[in-house]
């Protein structure tokens, strides 16, 4: 079972997304555990201040370290941490998530998640208590809540029993290094727009065949910077070149 450690000053904006789909049945399975901690709760002084002004002078609030560095410690406690357990700050300054760090996280058996808000954090935070930073894109959100549902999400269905084997996470698109081949289901015909033939036709090698080829094409076309690391054969580079050929020859 992994489970997730998640520092907050709002713990219900997990309630929904935790509670559907997937996610739910891996909590209930014991599959995953989700932790939530409130920020607030470890305050100590008369209006429970978790945020100060920043010393000298600036826009926005810092949040406190106190705060944090307590919440962590009692987390530690309660949960028998042992030292290597990752303290992740989700912060815009963060390394970028990708589905290589999910594959990583999968595999813990224990994760701390700090959702910043604010302008950000005292940095004796960052020095002393964080041992990792993730953004989870380039643009700024209103706080690390919302990564962190996406980080969790991530990593959670890469846990083995997680998503089913039917599903299998093995060959979704970022673990295959490639863009997902395009997808169809019935009717064959929908308002005289077919299916390709190759689809319905049985034949599961030249099946097999479409669907590489239609991922490679489609990587090519929207994401060309991926394929510099997929895991590509002789035959994949032919059909690229050909891509490419047909390319230059229609404009
Ligand atoms: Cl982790 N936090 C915030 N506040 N904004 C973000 C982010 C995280 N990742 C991308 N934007």
């Amino acid at each position: 079972m992994m489970r997730f450690h998640i520092l907050t000053l709002f713990p219900e904006m997990f309630d929904s997304p935790l509670s559907v789909s997937i996610i739910a049945r891996a909590q209930k399975q014991e599959l995953v555990h989700i932790g939530l901690h409130n920020i607030r709760d470890h305050t100590h002084n008369r209006h429970n201040t978790v945020d100060d002004y920043p010393f000298g002078g600036g826009p926005g609030m810092v949040l406190k370290p106190d705060p944090l560095f307590e919440s962590v410690e009692e987390i530690r406690e309660s949960a028998a941490l042992d030292e290597t357990t990752p303290i992740v700050l989700m912060t815009p300054q963060g390394r970028r998530f990708n589905q290589r760090i999910a594959e990583e996280f999968s595999e813990l058996s224990d994760i701390v998640l700090i959702c910043g808000r604010y302008e950000g954090v005292d940095e004796r935070v960052r020095q002393h208590l964080v041992t990792d930073e993730i953004s989870i894109g380039d643009y700024v959100l209103g706080g690390g809540e919302l990564a962190a549902m996406v980080l969790i999400d991530a990593v959670a269905r890469l846990i083995p029993g997680v998503v089913g084997s039917a599903e299998s996470p093995a060959n979704d698109s970022h673990t295959t290094g490639l863009l997902q081949h395009p997808l169809y289901t019935r009717p064959a015909e929908f308002r005289g727009f077919g299916v390709p033939d190759v689809l319905i036709s049985g034949h599961h090698a030249n099946i097999a065949k479409w669907q590489r080829q239609e991922a490679l094409r489609r990587t090519l076309e929207r994401r060309p910077d991926m394929l510099e690391s997929a895991d590509l054969s002789a035959e994949d580079h032919k059909f690229i070149e050909q891509l490419k050929a047909d390319e230059s020859s229609d404009s």
